[in-house]
């Protein structure tokens, strides 16, 4: 092992030690459902509800496919995702979804159990060791632009709650769980660094084509759940095709710097900001 490796999976398991104490997961009991105009907030802002809940609690299918995709994970890892984040993310999930079923919305149809194919095929190879750290990258890439996305989705809900006055579910909803979302990028974001200098060059050749080729925004499995990212991003004001290139840009800008370094002048990976531009156009077909 080596001593920069060493120092880093020290400064990991600071990290999570601390999001473990100072985040417990969110007490259902914390929280005040009261809405005053119901149908109105529905209206403005059901289709983010409905994403986001279903995204936070689909964690529970993502946990049991990062252990098909990470037979061996690093210990700092296995305890990151299992212990600390997803039963974070879970009660995220468990609270958004009440509300939206509170505001008359049918619960998330989240998929809690069904493993995806793609996730299958990385399985069967993902036990070979220099496959296994191509796939932690992806892992991590995916983190990233997961927790981005999903802060800059809360921002706008939250700033938009606060708008129409509804202060109870912006202040005892959204606002704690956007709290827990940055020490989860962040990370991602110290675990993505490190890894990426220990790849070979063909390690990093197959990250950055894996990457391209099966980009999708979370709990994006099919045409239709992307068009349902395109209408939360159209609820939360991301309407043409120019936004949707600056929220994709928002979301990889470190994976921009670490994956294509030597592609100067690239604003945003291209496979990233397609994926967020389609969205919005399915969106805008099927309305
Ligand atoms: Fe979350
Ligand atoms: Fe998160």
């Amino acid at each position: 092992m080596s001593t920069s490796f060493a120092v880093e999976t020290h400064r990991l398991r600071d990290h999570v030690n601390r999001l473990e104490a100072e985040h417990p997961p969110l007490d259902p009991a914390s929280v005040d459902y009261t809405v005053r105009r119901p149908a109105l907030v529905l209206e403005r802002f059901g289709r983010v509800l409905d994403y986001m809940a279903r995204a936070e609690l689909e964690v529970e299918r993502n946990a049991q496919e990062l252990n098909i995709l990470l037979p061996h994970p690093p210990e700092i890892d296995r305890y990151f995702y299992a212990e600390v984040w997803q039963p974070q993310e879970a009660m995220h999930g468990v609270i958004l979804d009440e509300l939206q079923v509170r505001l008359g919305s049918r619960p998330a149809q989240a998929n809690l159990d069904t493993v995806s194919v793609k996730v299958k095929v990385l399985g069967a190879i993902a036990h070979l060791e220099p496959v296994q750290d191509v796939i932690r990258m992806l892992y991590y890439l995916t983190g990233m632009t997961t927790e981005r996305s999903a802060l800059l989705a809360y921002h706008r809900l939250h700033d938009g709650l606060v708008e129409m006055g509804e202060r109870a579910a912006a202040d005892t909803i959204i606002t704690p769980i956007r709290r827990q979302e940055p020490g989860h990028y962040a990370y991602y974001r110290m675990s993505a660094d490190a890894l990426w200098q220990q790849l070979t060059s063909w390690q990093r050749w197959l990250v950055q084509r894996l990457r391209s080729v099966s980009f999708a925004p979370v709990a994006a499995n099919s045409p239709s759940q992307l068009a349902d990212v395109g209408d939360m991003m159209v609820q939360l004001g991301i309407n043409d095709s120019n936004e949707a290139v600056e929220f994709a840009e928002q979301t990889s800008r470190v994976e921009r710097d670490l994956l294509w370094a030597q592609e100067k002048g690239m604003r945003v990976p291209p496979y990233i900001a397609k994926s967020f531009s389609d969205a919005l156009v399915l969106s805008q077909q099927r309305s």
